[in-house]
């Protein structure tokens, strides 16, 4: 067996096969810190909410968090920020640990195969995902698994263009980051990140409005649609703005970092969209309809969203994982029959 797993910025997902059936394990990451009290030690006592104590702190870590910060007026925290492990959170590894403890389980074998994404250096900071990508790879290990890391915009071209032979662009976009993934045939010609998502959508929205970001937030995710009709001054005409605005520069990033000599000639490219930030309505037809405009280097065959947005890179992983165990399998079976013949 192998598995996939999706590190992303606000949700941690596994992906595992069991028969036909793609299973998939999901924790919010992030987590809040609260004064150590009986009320606390009550409720935490009773429940099966993820937490650790800590001297006279306990910290409640994944989807519970969100609750506990709301009834003890806390503010949640988040182990990653923009993509990667977040410098200024003192205590991302212990947190980012407990809650991957809870998504991907104990292997099932000492050494099982699990392929994690890892974002490509974005082309708009001066982040480097190198320190991130080694250190999950050593608490994944530690963990008893076998981990590899697996570009988040190849993660999407394995979940969504298996029946195009893996051509195709792929975009995640997520809560800290976008990736971008131009794929032949299996082989990336083209990968790069851009610093923003959703997070950056709202940080933008709230301060426009004069609103806290978590009200946006809420906003956003509840029934937003991106049909530009109404609201000029409100939340949803803020997102709406910057919403377009991620786009066209997401786009205009995809002009500039195609190489032409990397263009396959006359052959049409598939464009597939996902991550949280694809969900609402309109989305995808506002990303077709500013990719006709741009100059881009190659043709285009059509734009779809994916399924579904939240899952696909997780499953992606476990595709590359999968097929990876496949070919080791048939190696081994090869190798064997060649030395039984020798006999
Ligand atoms: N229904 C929805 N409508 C709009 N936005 C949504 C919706 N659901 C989730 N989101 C947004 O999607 C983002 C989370 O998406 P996703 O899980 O793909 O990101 P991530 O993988 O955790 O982050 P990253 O890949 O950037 O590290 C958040 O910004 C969240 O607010
Ligand atoms: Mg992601």
């Amino acid at each position: 067996m192998a598995k996939g797993l999706d590190v992303g910025t606000m949700n941690l997902i596994s992906a595992r096969q069991e028969g036909a059936e793609t299973v998939f394990v999901q924790q919010r990451n992030s987590f809040v810190e609260l004064d150590y009290s009986d009320m606390a030690d009550q409720m935490l006592s009773r429940s099966d909410v993820l937490h650790i104590k800590k001297g006279d702190k306990v910290y409640v870590v994944g989807d519970d968090a969100l609750n506990f910060a709301n009834i003890f007026n806390r503010e949640t925290r988040r182990p990653m920020k923009a993509g990667i492990l977040s410098s200024d959170e003192k205590s991302a590894i212990p947190m980012i640990k407990l809650i991957l403890q809870q998504v991907v389980d104990e292997p099932q074998h000492p050494g099982e195969r699990l392929f994690f994404s890892t974002p490509a250096d974005p082309i708009d900071s001066d982040l480097s995902t190198l320190y991130h990508q080694k250190t999950l790879e050593s608490i994944l290990g530690d963990m008893g698994y076998d981990p590899e890391p697996i570009n988040e915009g190849m993660a999407v071209i394995y979940s969504e263009l298996a029946e195009n032979d893996f051509t195709g662009l792929g975009i995640s976009f997520g809560a800290g980051m976008t990736n971008v993934c131009l794929s032949y045939y299996a082989v990336p010609v083209m990968r790069f990140s851009i610093a923003r998502g959703g997070d950056w959508i709202d940080e933008q929205a709230a301060r426009a409005t004069g609103t806290p970001v978590d009200k946006v937030t809420t906003t956003k995710e509840d029934d937003f649609h991106l049909d530009f009709t109404s609201d000029v001054g409100g939340i949803e005409g803020a997102l709406g703005i910057y919403y377009e605005n991620l786009l066209d520069y997401v786009v205009e990033n995809v002009v500039e970092e195609v190489d032409e000599e990397d263009v396959e000639e006359g052959l049409d490219v598939p464009v597939v969209v996902t991550g949280g930030t694809a969900s609402p309505d309109g989305f995808e037809g506002l990303f077709r309809e500013r990719l006709r405009e741009a100059d881009i280097p190659f043709s285009v065959s059509g734009v779809r969203r994916a399924r579904e947005p939240l899952y696909s890179v997780a499953r992606g992983a476990l595709v590359a994982a999968r097929s990876e165990e496949g070919e080791r399998e048939a190696e081994e079976a090869e190798a064997a029959d060649a030395a039984s013949a020798e006999e």
